[in-house]
């Protein structure tokens, strides 16, 4: 295959940046890139899949939505480490909590990616696959965090591709073995990562918890999406 690709109609390398932040939602990317970015510029809009490259304090950084779930991450992942050489990608998103102690609007950081998935059964390993976050982006988000005084909460999140369960306690088994929140996308893009020797993360924001029940108000989601960001820019 070669550029450009069935889904980012983009015909040159070096138009997107080596790193890309990529948040579910298309127009979150260009509210992103329009917020927080130097001279955003539009680089995709198949699908409504908005992509900007900017500059950020002089980086060239790239935003892109990745859609919901791990078919729709997988294929914008791929096609943007195989064929336009990005090498790192940040996912920026939300997620449920599922232990007490992690509270709406807390950030999360998947330093694992458990899944109930068979994304990994194309790769055909004698055994079960650990999705895992790139230890440097990690280091360094977590030295972010904590020079800015963002708490932040690191550990093994779950990649459902079930939002709605016909079981709406699947979620304690997951706890009980001390995963700390549910999302949809992080998983895939660790195993992409992984296969291709690029490097991943995925940094969340509690939007609501499945233990208290509490969502948050979009007034709280803005400060939360705010120090998210702040960490998030600072990896390019
Ligand atoms: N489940 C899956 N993905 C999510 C959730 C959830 O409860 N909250 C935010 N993203």
């Amino acid at each position: 295959m070669t550029i450009p690709t069935p889904h980012i109609n983009v015909s040159e390398k070096g138009i997107i940046a080596e790193t890309v932040l990529m948040p579910g939602d298309p127009l979150r990317a260009k509210f992103i890139a329009e917020t927080y970015l130097d001279n955003p510029v539009e680089f995709n809009n198949v699908r409504n899949m908005f992509g900007y490259t900017g500059s950020y304090k002089g980086k060239k950084i790239s935003i892109m939505g990745s859609g919901m779930g791990m078919p729709s991450i997988g294929i914008y992942s791929y096609e943007l480490i195989h064929f336009y050489g990005v090498k790192n990608i940040i996912r920026i998103g939300s997620c449920g909590a599922i232990q007490e102690d992690i509270k709406i609007r807390d950030i999360v950081i998947g330093i694992s990616a458990s899944t109930n998935s068979n994304y990994a059964s194309q790769y055909e390993l004698p055994g079960t696959f650990a999705p895992t976050a790139s230890w440097t982006l990690a280091k360094k988000a977590i030295d972010m965090a904590e020079s800015k005084g963002i708490p932040t909460r690191v550990g093994n999140i779950l990649s459902s591709d079930i939002f709605y369960d016909d079981d709406p306690d699947t979620w304690r088994k997951w706890a009980r073995m001390g995963v700390l929140a549910i999302e949809m996308e992080a998983a895939a893009l660790y195993m992409n990562a992984a296969r291709a020797g690029a490097n991943a993360l995925c940094i969340l924001t509690v939007s609501d918890s499945l233990v208290s029940h509490e969502v948050t108000t979009s007034e709280e989601r803005q400060t939360s999406f705010t120090n998210m960001m702040e960490i998030a820019l600072e990896l390019a």
